[in-house]
């Protein structure tokens, strides 16, 4: 990389935000430069000025216009600004100021991989989504996926990803859990620490988002959270605390809702006082996309940064310091954070990005990480793996037609993408024509009619399997296997529906006649389950076999093939509970309105979500957080525990006593001693995944539990405290437990 000689003085710079050098240049910006810092670049060309936030359906943003101007590609290393464009499609950047060598910065979405125009082959990869990466326990394998997707960031010439999104999954029904990680704060935070480090290890940036407790999509412009100051510290703001102060990511992303009747953006109280004046952030915070609020608010709040940007926020901004209604210091405290940031960024480094990243090993890599997410739910009678050559009638039009990632910013335009039935055969499994054939050409003819864009993923609907076709079928295969599918994205919630939560009509009687045909014939019934999140599962009675796939990635097909063959031994768990009802779910009470016109939500669960609210009640979900099978067997001994100041380590003894090669991930959880305060039964303090253990393999797992993270916080003291007395700490997934 050439270096230049202003980079030289930059690098100076990026030691720490109030550097003399960084006062120094913004003593000579203007207050129109102050503001092309602050507020992004998009009002070079304003949208509609209808585009306000909070309008239930406001006009799609003009991207043939923004394309079109974006798309200019420029050479690379070269300072330009907005109008020149860098990366098509990425999502927002900043005006430079070229008087003083500042550059622009190019913000590009999302978790599951860079999203940008795929013109010029600018192909992306499209990696498995968040609840896959959390159900794999395993921050080793997050880093090293997200170690080379932090690659095609940066080679692609983007400085910040705008990932990981990690709120925590109040309810199976928000519509964008595809992305997030986890109902425990714990897991969603450590798995967002993985995903950072990787990422950032490429020397680019992440955005850790959606701060904070945007636990929904309906009406999330303007919702408001009604949520205690316990729930707040210990579930929703805990996964955050975590990821800053372990992976310290660039920035971060304010979300769209009200906490307590105050906007997250223009909240001092989160963004200052909680984030950086207790956890000590020092990197920016930028607002969600079209969050216009009143701006003024936000700089004053330290939100640092307004994206996409607006004519009416500049406005906003500069009106208010010309008229003295905001201290200009809080807009230079804004734009030092920001310079912080910039100055450590790739553009002001004049990198010579490549754009052309090694897909072909991305997507190996995506293939790997996919399978080691999945879960397997049930196997009854070792179904599971198939017999190699195993004849297969393969069902469900997302076996043909595979649900990759999730739409909106989390969607990845991706070369290409392998189905169940490609990824089928290619591990060597014979498919019945008959159906094969049906199934693809209906889907065909369905995409033949139907357009897709990040925005839409036209799912094609479920085909009609008739009870003779079922037995027909039976016959002439080994094995079915049937695949539902549920789209997930940004902008809405689910429903508890027939084909949403619940089977459709079609999908059920699918299952009853091929259930009813195989079981006759004695042969298995395999369901995949192709989603982002859960759905009912009271038709587990039907299947012999399910494997819980997620949004497994361009390259799913064949993970699944791998998993369902035995190439790949299946390790995932759940990061989330499935209950038997939905409505035992402590939040159904109040999801995703409490007041009925969806102006507020009540939390009024408190810190008991998931599975610490149905253990408070002792009401036994479906399946457990936690839980997971494996092709082989694990055993656990020599569990102890030593405690030395703040930190109690634990060790525990894992043994393969099965056939077959595998990796567990180990849960430890804490129960606090009897006392006057509401604790849940217990709490996942840590968790670890063994290396790929050989049959009669054993390893000797240690973890970590740092005593202050037994504390509670009480809302009357606004403090946290550690309950006295002895502690009782529990291995396993919350079905088999084992105790010290
Ligand atoms: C969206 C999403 C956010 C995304 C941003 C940019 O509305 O809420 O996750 O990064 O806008 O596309």
């Amino acid at each position: 990389m050439k270096i230049y000689p202003f980079f030289l003085a930059a690098a100076a710079l990026s030691v720490s935000a109030q550097t003399p050098q960084i006062d120094n240049i913004i003593s000579q910006l203007t207050l129109d430069e102050k503001i092309n810092i602050v507020v992004g670049a998009n009002r070079l060309f304003e949208l509609p000025p209808d585009a306000a936030p909070g309008m239930p359906a406001r006009p799609a943003p003009d991207w043939e216009a923004i394309g079109k101007i974006q798309s200019q590609k420029v050479k690379p290393g070269v300072v330009t600004a907005f109008t020149e464009g860098r990366v098509p499609g990425a999502a927002g950047e900043l005006i430079p100021v070229e008087r003083l060598g500042l550059t622009t910065m190019i913000l590009a979405d999302g978790p599951a991989g860079v999203r940008i125009d795929p013109v010029d082959g600018h192909y992306a990869t499209a990696f498995p989504t968040g609840s896959l990466l959390s159900a794999s326990f395993d921050t080793d394998m997050v880093e090293s996926m997200t170690k080379a997707m932090g690659n095609e960031v940066k080679e692609y010439g983007v400085d910040v990803l705008l990932a990981p999104a990690i709120n925590i999954m109040r309810s199976p029904l928000c519509g964008r859990n595809f992305e997030y990680y986890s109902e425990d704060p714990l897991l969603a935070g450590k798995i967002a620490a993985a995903y950072i480090r990787g990422i950032q290890s490429n020397g680019v940036g992440t955005s850790l988002k959606h701060f904070a407790v945007n636990n929904q999509e309906t009406m999330r412009n303007g919702v408001n959270a009604n949520v205690s100051d316990r729930a707040l510290r210990e579930i929703y703001l805990r996964p955050f605390e975590i990821a800053v102060k372990e992976a310290q990511p660039w920035t971060i992303m304010s979300s769209y809702n009200k906490i307590n009747g105050v906007l997250a953006s223009e909240n001092r109280w989160l963004l200052t006082d909680v984030l950086r004046n207790e956890w000590g952030y020092d990197g920016f915070v930028m607002t969600d996309w079209w969050a216009e609020q009143d701006g003024a608010r936000q700089i004053k709040a330290g939100n640092d940064m307004l994206m996409p940007g607006s004519v009416h926020q500049a406005d906003e901004i500069r009106d208010a310091i010309t008229s003295k209604r905001l201290d200009e210091r809080f807009l230079d405290s804004c734009v030092a954070r920001i310079l912080n940031v910039l100055f450590k960024s790739p553009t002001y480094n004049r990198y010579e990005y490549s754009d052309a990243p090694d897909l072909e090993g991305h997507a190996a890599i995506a293939r790997k990480a996919a399978t080691e997410g999945m879960v397997l739910m049930q196997n009854d009678d070792r179904t599971l793996p198939l017999k190699p050559k195993s004849k297969i009638a393969l069902f469900g039009t997302s076996s043909y037609d595979i649900l990759v990632g999730g739409t909106g910013s989390g969607n990845v335009n991706r070369k290409y993408k392998v189905s169940l039935d490609e990824g089928l055969q290619n591990a060597g499994f014979k498919l019945d024509k008959n159906i094969s054939e049906k199934y693809t050409s209906h889907v065909a003819e369905h995409k033949a009619k139907t357009e897709e864009n990040f925005w839409t993923v036209p799912v094609v609907p479920e085909l009609a399997i008739s009870e003779a076709e079922a037995a027909k079928c039976a016959r002439a295969n080994d094995a079915a296997i049937l695949t539902i599918g549920r789209m997930a994205g940004e902008g809405g919630d689910r429903h508890t529906t027939a084909g949403d939560w619940y089977l459709s009509d079609t999908e059920k009687a699918n299952l009853d006649a091929i259930s009813k045909a195989f079981r006759a014939a004695g042969k298995p019934v395999v369901v995949v389950l192709n989603m982002g999140n859960i759905i009912d599962m009271k038709w587990d009675t039907q299947a012999d076999a399910i494997l819980h796939a997620w949004l497994p990635g361009q390259e799913g097909g064949n993970a699944i093939a791998d998993v369902l063959s035995g190439k790949a031994n299946p390790s995932g768990r759940l990061p989330m509970t499935v209950a038997y009802n939905y409505t035992d779910y402590p939040s159904s009470a109040n999801f995703p309105s409490s007041d009925g016109v969806d102006g507020s939500v009540d939390y009024d669960e408190d810190i008991f979500v998931g599975y610490r609210g149905f253990e408070a009640s002792a009401t036994a979900p479906a399946y457990p957080f936690g839980f997971g099978l494996s092709y082989t067997d694990f055993t656990y001994s020599n569990l102890n525990a030593a405690r030395s100041g703040d930190s109690i380590t634990l060790s525990v003894d894992v043994a393969n006593s099965g056939k077959k090669a595998g990796k567990d991930a180990i849960l430890a959880f804490a129960s606090a001693p009897e006392s006057d305060v509401a604790m849940p039964v217990r709490e996942l303090r840590a968790f670890a995944k063994t290396a790929l253990l050989k049959p009669g393999a054993s390893q000797t797992v240690k973890m970590e539990i740092p005593v202050s993270d037994l504390r509670y916080f009480d809302e009357f003291e606004q403090t946290w405290k550690l309950p006295e007395g002895t502690w009782t700490i529990s291995v396993g997934d919350l079905s088999t437990q084992i105790y010290l």
